[in-house]
């Protein structure tokens, strides 16, 4: 299997790039603020419970967040890989995440962070607000906190992927297609 993770902060290209980074690798898009949403979106106890944490930019507690993603490998049992987009975001989850990988007899491959400097974030995010409907957009203190907690909870997570050489990071500024080339060198050079 081959299991990539995308890292960087709020509004750094994620959701852009996994969409375009699915379909030439071939791997199962698994981002977690996706599922969230989606449990909102159905009014489970779930989600009712994650919207009052990402509504104030916080994190929604490790163990729903992992107990999600558990679940849907169980859905996603014949994938040829995932791309964890938004996950993981503390060192807790993962080190979750190597444990239910080890299960399935696979690891992380790689690990591509893309790099934004906080202006330009807060300029992305609040821009999408307009027409997203996603609460956390439209407030400027709400996406501050957002880095804020990237920062704190999120950024140390680097080192988990540092140590065993899975990390690199690429400039997450210019057009989403010059993002996309960096992206692919970085995976092509892990996969060599
Ligand atoms: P989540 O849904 O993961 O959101 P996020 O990390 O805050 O990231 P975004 O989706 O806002 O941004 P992105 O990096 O995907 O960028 P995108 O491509 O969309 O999480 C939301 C909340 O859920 C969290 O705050 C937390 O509460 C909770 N949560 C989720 N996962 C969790 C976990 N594992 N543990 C605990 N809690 C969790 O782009 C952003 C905008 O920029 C778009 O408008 C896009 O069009 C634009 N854009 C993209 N690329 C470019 C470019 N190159 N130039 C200019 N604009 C661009």
């Amino acid at each position: 299997m081959f299991n990539l993770v995308l890292f960087g902060p709020p509004g750094s290209g994620k959701g852009t790039q996994s969409d375009k980074l699915v379909e030439k690798y071939k791997l199962v898009h698994l981002s977690t603020g996706n599922l969230l949403r989606e449990e909102i979106a159905h009014h489970t106890p779930l989600g009712m419970e994650a919207k009052s944490f990402m509504d104030k930019g916080q994190l929604v507690p490790d163990e729903v967040v992992i107990g999600m993603v558990d679940n849907y490998f169980d859905k996603h049992k014949g994938a040829r890989g995932f791309l964890f987009d938004g996950f993981p975001r503390t060192v807790a989850q993962a080190r979750a995440l190597d444990n239910l990988l080890d299960l399935k007899m696979t690891s992380i491959s790689a690990v591509v962070a893309l790099e934004v400097t906080e202006e330009e974030l807060v300029k992305r995010l609040l821009n999408r607000g307009k027409t997203s409907g996603r609460s956390d957009d439209t407030n400027e203190e709400v996406i501050r906190k957002r880095y804020a907690v990237y920062l704190k909870e999120t950024a140390p997570v680097s080192e988990h992927y540092k140590k065993v050489k899975k990390f690199e990071s690429v400039k997450g500024e210019g057009t989403v297609e010059e993002i996309f080339n960096a992206v692919c060198k970085a995976i092509d050079k892990k996969l060599e």
